[in-house]
C-alpha cells in the first residue's frame, strides 16, 4: 500500500446522535440511484424560482449541458431577500473580523440593503446584464456585496485573488472583456496594510475596455487617482436607494468566470451559470456539512478569490441562510492561535479548511489549539488536496476533540461544488480518502482505455454523467473546453486531470494531478506558466519546473534553469532575482521554493523534458529509468550542481 493510503485501516463510524439528526441519511444514495434527475430536481426545489423549468437536463449536444431548461431565478434574491421575507432579517449572515481586530456584524436585512445599493450603483455606472465586472479585493464584506450585486443585475463577476500580480490581472481583464473593476486601496496581511490599487492602475492602464474603477476604502493608504475613471465606493454606493427589484434570469444565465491554471501558460476562464450551480452548491453545503441554519456558526477559512470562497463562503452558505464567520487575515497574525481564538469567540461549529493549513498547525504544535475552547465545533471539512492520514488524525484529535467527523471533499473550480465526499451522518470515515461520489454524481476510476478499475489499481478519475454545477465552457474558447475535459474518453466523459484508485470497499483515493499542474497549498499552478515567466527573464535561456512533494504545502515549486551565454551566475543573488521575477509576473504563490542553475536539461530524443527525473532530483530520490535520455550524463551534471542533500 502506498503511503497515502496507510491509515492503519482505522474507521470512524458516524456518531450515533449525528446519524439520527443529520440533514441527510443513507436513503439519499438510493433516491439518487433510482432517478438521478429527479434527485437534482428535488434539490433545485430548495431554491425559489420565478419560473419552473421545462426540462431538468438537456444533454443533446454534449459536452454542452443545459440544466433546468426554461427555469428562471435570481441568485441574489435566493441568497438574501427570501430569508428576510421569511422573517430572518435579523439573523447574522457574517461575523466579519479584520486582521487588525476590527469587526463587523452583518445581518441578512443589512446585507440585502447593501447589495441593493451596490446593484443600483452598478446600474448607474452603465453595467448591463451579461457585462463582466472584475473584483480584485481583500477579504472584506464589500467583496461579497460586490459579487451579489453583480448576480442581482445579471452581470458576470470575475474575481481575481488579491495575491495575483498586475500582469495576471491584466490578462484576465483582457480575456474576460471586463468593463468595470471593483477594488480597494488595500487589505491587511501579516500585520501590515498591503496595497491593491497600484496593481489595478497598472493593469487597467493596459485594458482599454475598463471604463471605471470603484475603490473601497479599507486601509486608508494613499492611492493614485485617475479622474473620470476612478470612483470611491462610498461616493457611488452609499447614496443609492436600499431598494432594488431583482430581475429573474434564465437558469443558464452566466453567473461568474473564475480563472484557473491549465497545462498551458494561458489560464482558463471557467464559466459557471446560475440555476444548476446554485442548486448543487446549496444542496451540498446543506448535506455535506449538515448545516443547521438556526444553530450553526459556519466558517470556510479560505479566500473569496478562489472557488472555495465563491461556493462555500458566499453562494452555498447564503442560499442556506447560514451564519458565517469571515476573516480577513493570515492564521499567524498577531499570534499563531488567531484561528482558534476566532472559533472560541464566535462559537464556530463547522470549520472548513485545507490540509496545508492543518500541517502548518501541526508544525506549530498541539499546545496552541489546546489553549482555546474549541468545544463548539461539531464538524470539520478539508479541501484542496489529498489530506494525508497523519494530518487527518491530528485535525481529528487536536481540533475536533475526537468527536467531530471530518468530511474530505474532492472537487474543482470546474465542478463548482462537492463531487466526492463522505456524508457526516452516514459514512464510516476512512482517513485520507474522499470516499464516495456525492449522491447524483457518477465518478469512476479508469485505465488509459477507459476501462473501470477497482481493487486498488491506479488510474484516472473521470465523471461519467453531467452534474448541475459543472462548468459550461471555457470563456471564449469552446474548443479548449472540449479538448481539455471531454476528448480523452469521448464527449460524454469528463476527464478531471487527477490520478485515483478505488479500494475493495469502494472508497476513492485521490492521488494528485496527472498533468503538468502543481498543487501548492491547495492552489493550482501550471508548470508551463512558471516556466514561461522564467524564460521571460533576460538571464534565462531555458527552464523546467516541477512540483516536488513538500511536507507543509503539499507540493513546492522547484525550477531548473539554463542561463543565457552572456549571463553571469551570481549564485544566491540570481536565484532571489528570479524568484522575485516570478512573484511579480504571476503572484507570490507562484514563487519557486528552489531554483537550480544547470548546464543541461534531461530530454528525450523527441525533445521532451523528462520532468519525472527532475522530480526525482528535487525530492532527493534515486534516479528512475534514464535510458530514453539523449544523453544520460546530463543527470550527473545536474546532480553535481546540487546542494548537499538535507
Ligand atoms: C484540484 C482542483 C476545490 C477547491 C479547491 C481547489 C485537488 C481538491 C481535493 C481533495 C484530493 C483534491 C485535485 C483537484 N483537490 N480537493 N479533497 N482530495 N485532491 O480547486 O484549484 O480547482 O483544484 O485540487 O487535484 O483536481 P482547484
Amino acid at each position: 500500500m502506498s503511503e497515502s493510503t496507510g491509515s492503519e485501516g482505522r474507521r470512524f463510524p458516524a456518531p450515533e446522535q449525528l446519524a439520527a439528526s443529520a440533514n441527510v441519511g443513507p436513503d439519499v444514495y438510493e433516491q439518487a440511484e433510482a432517478d438521478r434527475l429527479a434527485f437534482w430536481e428535488t434539490a433545485a426545489r430548495r431554491l425559489d424560482w420565478s419560473r419552473e423549468w421545462d426540462e431538468v437536463l438537456d444533454w443533446t449536444n454534449p459536452p454542452f449541458a443545459k440544466w433546468f431548461v426554461g427555469g428562471k431565478l435570481n441568485v441574489a434574491y435566493n441568497c438574501l431577500d427570501r430569508h428576510v421575507e421569511a422573517g430572518h432579517g435579523d439573523q447574522v449572515a457574517y461575523h466579519w473580523e479584520g486582521e487588525p481586530g476590527d469587526t463587523r456584524t452583518i445581518t441578512y436585512a443589512q446585507l440585502t440593503e447593501e447589495v441593493c445599493k451596490a446593484a443600483n450603483a452598478l446600474v448607474e455606472l452603465g453595467v448591463n446584464a451579461g457585462d463582466r465586472v472584475a473584483i480584485y479585493m481583500p477579504m472584506i464584506p464589500e467583496t461579497v456585496i460586490a459579487m451579489l450585486a453583480c448576480a442581482r443585475i445579471g452581470a458576470v463577476h470575475m474575481v481575481v485573488f488579491g495575491g495575483f500580480s498586475a500582469d495576471a490581472l491584466a490578462s484576465r481583464l483582457d480575456d474576460s472583456g471586463a468593463v468595470l473593476v471593483i477594488t480597494s486601496d488595500g487589505g491587511y496581511r501579516r500585520g501590515a496594510p498591503s496595497a491593491l490599487k497600484p496593481a489595478v492602475d497598472d493593469a487597467v492602464g493596459r485594458s482599454p475596455g475598463v471604463r471605471n474603477v470603484v475603490v473601497v476604502r479599507r486601509t486608508e493608504q494613499d492611492v493614485e487617482w485617475t479622474e473620470g475613471r476612478d470612483l470611491w465606493w462610498h461616493d457611488v454606493v452609499d447614496r443609492q436607494s436600499p431598494q432594488h427589484t431583482p430581475e429573474a434570469f434564465d437558469a443558464e444565465h452566466p453567473l461568474y468566470i473564475m480563472y484557473t491554471s491549465g497545462t498551458t501558460a494561458k489560464p482558463k476562464g471557467i464559466l459557471h451559470t446560475s440555476g444548476g450551480y446554485l442548486t448543487q452548491v446549496a444542496y451540498t453545503h446543506w448535506a455535506t456539512f449538515d448545516l443547521k441554519p438556526d444553530t450553526d456558526v459556519y466558517w470556510t477559512a479560505a479566500d473569496v478569490g478562489w472557488v472555495t470562497g465563491h461556493s462555500y463562503i458566499v453562494y452555498g452558505p447564503l442560499a442556506n441562510r447560514a451564519t458565517s464567520v469571515m476573516y480577513e487575515g493570515t492564521p499567524e497574525t498577531p499570534h499563531r492561535g488567531r484561528w482558534f481564538e476566532l472559533i472560541e469567540k464566535y462559537r464556530v461549529s463547522i470549520l472548513y479548511t485545507a490540509p496545508t493549513v492543518i500541517r502548518t498547525f501541526m508544525k506549530w504544535g498541539e499546545d496552541i489549539p489546546a489553549g482555546f475552547d474549541l468545544s463548539s465545533l461539531r464538524l470539520l471539512g478539508s479541501v484542496g488536496e489529498p489530506i494525508n492520514p497523519e494530518a487527518w488524525l491530528w485535525y481529528h484529535r487536536n481540533i475536533g476533540g475526537e468527536r467531530c467527523p471530518i468530511v474530505d471533499t474532492w472537487w474543482q473550480t470546474e465542478t463548482g461544488a462537492h463531487m466526492i465526499t463522505p456524508l457526516p451522518g452516514v459514512t464510516s470515515l476512512v482517513p485520507g480518502s474522499a470516499q464516495h461520489p456525492f449522491p447524483g454524481i457518477s465518478a469512476r476510476v479508469v485505465d488509459d482505455e477507459g476501462n473501470e478499475l477497482t481493487n486498488d489499481s491506479t488510474g484516472l478519475l473521470v465523471l461519467t454523467e453531467p452534474w448541475p454545477a459543472m462548468l459550461r465552457t471555457i470563456w471564449g474558447d469552446d474548443d479548449r473546453y472540449v479538448d481539455t475535459y471531454w476528448s480523452r474518453f469521448g464527449k460524454n466523459v469528463y476527464f478531471a486531470g487527477d490520478g485515483a484508485k478505488k479500494d475493495a470497499d469502494g472508497n476513492i483515493w485521490l492521488l494528485g494531478r496527472v498533468d503538468d499542474v502543481m498543487n501548492v497549498s491547495g492552489h493550482r499552478i501550471s508548470t508551463t506558466e512558471v516556466e514561461s515567466s522564467l524564460v521571460g527573464h533576460p538571464t534565462v535561456a531555458e527552464a523546467a519546473v516541477v512540483g516536488a512533494s513538500d511536507p507543509t504545502t503539499g507540493q513546492g515549486i522547484v525550477a531548473f534553469v539554463i542561463l543565457r551565454g552572456n549571463a553571469e551566475d551570481s549564485g544566491e543573488e540570481l536565484v532571489q532575482t528570479l524568484r522575485n521575477h516570478v512573484a511579480r509576473d504571476i503572484g507570490p504563490i507562484a514563487k519557486p521554493r528552489q531554483i537550480m542553475v544547470v548546464q543541461e536539461l534531461p530530454k528525450t530524443r523527441s525533445g521532451k523534458i523528462m520532468r519525472r527525473l527532475l522530480r526525482d532530483i528535487a525530492e532527493n530520490r534515486e534516479l528512475g529509468d534514464v535510458t530514453t535520455l539523449t544523453d544520460s550524463s546530463v543527470m550527473n551534471l545536474i546532480k553535481d550542481k546540487l546542494p548537499a542533500a538535507s
